[in-house]
């Protein structure tokens, strides 16, 4: 179809808008903010700068690239180098049918041809032989040789355009750091942090309208919060805008509390689980009414009822030992300067005391429940 405008203009930088439609055209995916770093994106893609990002999960990275193709109806194409997509899929490869052998274009080879554009994800996971490719394509010649079709060499289309993205090297598993000759083959490096909050709030609006704001805000905060502990190494756990905005999305049917146990805090792995509980919880108080007891084991049987509760009470027992150490501490009086072992102390009782006691009574309530329907022996 052909198209209304020839060019748009996005911050500042016309871009061409490209007249035939493909099935690779993106749908239409909304920038909220951002308004710098799509200036730096309209620039690279006028001027033809290979780019590459570099920014946590759920950023907008994909996002970003996704929109302009979109804005400029260029044909999208991701190909994610997590070390499994093979230089086959990428560049191509001879198949064989009854009339003897024949090649196929990979994604990659194809989309040079056609003048798509590509982004390639998790560029730091990719196996060798699929960067020696790029080096050449990267390099001012721009050009992939196919050896195995007797050396052909695939020129890019003009309207072909390539961008790299990864998550900062290091935190995720299988990343490594690009090598310095091959970071060089990238003019433009584009470092995206998390959104302010402001802004946060702004694109999860976008996509969950009938959520309160009230519990935007909060989960911002959560969000915040814990990204300062992931900055400073003390847990692993990321909590992206992709995760806040699934959580808005699943609050505006189920309630925030239920959303923001689904979405955050069952994401984390057994090391964070108390780190961000405990943030959780200054926001959101207890997310359910008590804590959910272990599956019984079916067909119930009645040693193994008494065991599983005489296991919980024991564990309740101590935790409420615990509490009571901790509450006394709050009640001992401090001396005009208080040692540190006695702040600290004292930190974890405050921690502790309101939470930990409100859960251990509604623990104790549903085994008393529980236990009280056991006939006895
Ligand atoms: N500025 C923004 N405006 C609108 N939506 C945004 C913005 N930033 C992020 N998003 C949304 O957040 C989600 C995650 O973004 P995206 O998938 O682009 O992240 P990414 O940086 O590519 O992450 P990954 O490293 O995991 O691939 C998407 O739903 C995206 O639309
Ligand atoms: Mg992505």
């Amino acid at each position: 179809m052909k198209k209304k405008n020839k060019t748009v203009t996005i911050e500042g930088t016309r871009l061409q808008i490209n007249q035939k439609d493909t099935q690779y055209i993106p749908n239409n995916q909304p920038i909220v903010g951002y308004e710098e770093i799509l200036s730096r994106l309209a620039y690279s893609i006028n001027k033809n700068i290979p780019l590459l990002m570099i920014g946590e999960t759920g950023v907008g990275k994909t996002a970003l690239i996704r929109h302009l193709a979109y804005r400029t109806n260029n044909s999208f194409r991701r190909l994610n180098l997590n070390g499994q997509t093979t230089i086959d899929e990428f560049v191509g490869k001879i198949l064989l049918n009854k009339e003897g052998t024949y090649w196929v274009d990979g994604i990659l080879t194809d989309a040079m041809r056609k003048g798509h554009w590509v982004l390639l994800d998790e560029i730091n996971a990719a196996l060798p032989e699929i960067l020696f490719v790029l080096h050449s394509l990267l390099d001012d010649d721009k050009y992939v040789v196919l050896s195995e079709k007797d050396g052909e060499i695939v020129r890019p289309h003009k309207n072909f355009r390539i961008f790299a993205a990864m998550n900062p090297s290091g935190k995720y598993t299988g990343t490594k750091d690009l090598n310095k000759a091959f970071l060089s083959r990238f003019p433009m490096i584009l470092r995206m942090d998390f959104p302010k909050a402001q802004q946060e709030k702004q694109i999860i609006r976008t996509y969950a309208k009938k959520v309160e704001q009230v519990a935007i805000d909060k989960m911002v905060k959560v969000a915040n919060d814990l990204r300062k502990s992931y900055k400073k190494n003390e847990i692993e756990f990321v909590c992206s805008t992709r995760d806040l905005i699934n959580c808005a999305l699943i609050a505006e049917n189920r309630g925030i509390k239920e959303a923001v146990e689904l979405t955050m805090l069952n994401r984390c792995n057994e090391e964070d689980f108390k780190a961000v509980d405990t943030v959780i919880k200054l926001y959101f108080g207890d997310l359910k009414g008590g804590a959910p007891l272990p599956t019984m084991p079916t067909p119930i049987k009645q040693v193994e009822i008494l065991k599983f509760f005489k296991k919980q009470l024991k564990d309740f027992e101590e935790f409420h030992e615990e509490v009571d150490v901790l509450r006394d501490a709050i009640k001992e009086p401090t001396s005009s300067k208080p040692t540190l072992g006695m702040s600290g102390r004292m930190a974890k009782a405050m921690e502790f005391d309101p939470i930990a006691h409100e859960f251990l009574m509604e623990q104790l309530g549903n085994i008393k429940k529980i236990t009280s329907k056991i006939p006895k022996k």
